[in-house]
């Protein structure tokens, strides 16, 4: 069966940026999603989301409502965040967190989903980055805890946008152990968007793994979306 959208577009922006409305989720029906940035950008980032057939599995093909939420937080962390630095983002799904980043002075994104779900990344990537105007990006498969092709690849921010859903304990210690592959030791920060969706004592696990990794640099509440800055622990070889 295949799911229609009622709306060709939708816009996400939680405040500000394209107007005064206020945010109350993004359309999942809708073909595409934009997300306007502040001046001087003037285009907005606008991702296609693959409703496909109903009864197949969409998780990586829409835009959750976390993503917006860390897109805001981007902007107005840019310059700490991103400006000059190497950007990976982790479950990217359709990538917005990891577009709007590339217009915010990166060095270099990098978007990685699941094996399967990267044609959807790679039209974003098509349909948002002009060549020459944004910083490099690319789309690499990365599913959790099968690194090999990473190895000694580390960068400086690594994106995560709501992928915590009640996964089996194994799974929650691979993604942990991938964030801490993935982020420099010297220079590396984490910023993990977090939906609280009553399901705190379940994902506690996956807190507890990142306690062993990582300090808390920073949080930040947006209502039912909690914001972290995790950094390497200390006193690991850099
Ligand atoms: C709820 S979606 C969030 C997508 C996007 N970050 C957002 O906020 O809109 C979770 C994402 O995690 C990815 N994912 C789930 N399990 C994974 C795994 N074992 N390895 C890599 N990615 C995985 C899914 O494919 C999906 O894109």
């Amino acid at each position: 069966m295949e799911a229609s959208p009622n709306s060709s577009e939708s816009e996400c922006n939680r405040r500000g940026a394209c107007g005064s409305h206020s945010f109350s989720g993004v359309d999942r029906r809708a073909a595409t999603v934009s997300f306007a940035l502040p001046p001087p950008w003037r285009s907005p980032v606008t991702v296609h989301q693959n409703i496909g057939k109903i009864n197949v599995d969409a998780t990586a093909r829409w835009v959750w409502d976390t993503a917006p939420v860390m897109c805001e937080f981007l902007i107005d962390h840019a310059k700490r965040l991103l400006a000059g630095r190497s950007v990976v983002e982790v479950g990217a799904g359709t990538g917005l967190p990891g577009l709007v980043s590339a217009r915010l002075g990166p060095s270099s994104v990098v978007l990685t989903d699941l094996p399967s779900e990267l044609e959807l990344l790679e039209k974003n990537v098509e349909v948002n980055v002009a060549q020459g105007k944004e910083a490099d990006v690319t789309v690499r498969a990365c599913a959790w805890g099968e690194l090999d092709e990473w190895q000694g690849e580390v960068f400086d921010t690594v994106l995560c946008s709501d992928v915590l859903y009640h996964q089996p304990r194994n799974i929650l210690k691979a993604l942990a152990n991938t964030l801490e592959v993935l982020c420099s030791k010297r220079s590396g920060v984490v910023v993990f968007a977090y939906h609280f969706r009553e399901n705190l004592i379940h994902d506690a696990q996956f807190f507890e793994f990142i306690d062993e990794l990582f300090d808390e640099r920073a949080r930040f509440d947006f209502g039912d979306v909690w914001m972290f800055e995790w950094v390497p622990k200390r006193g690991e070889a850099c």
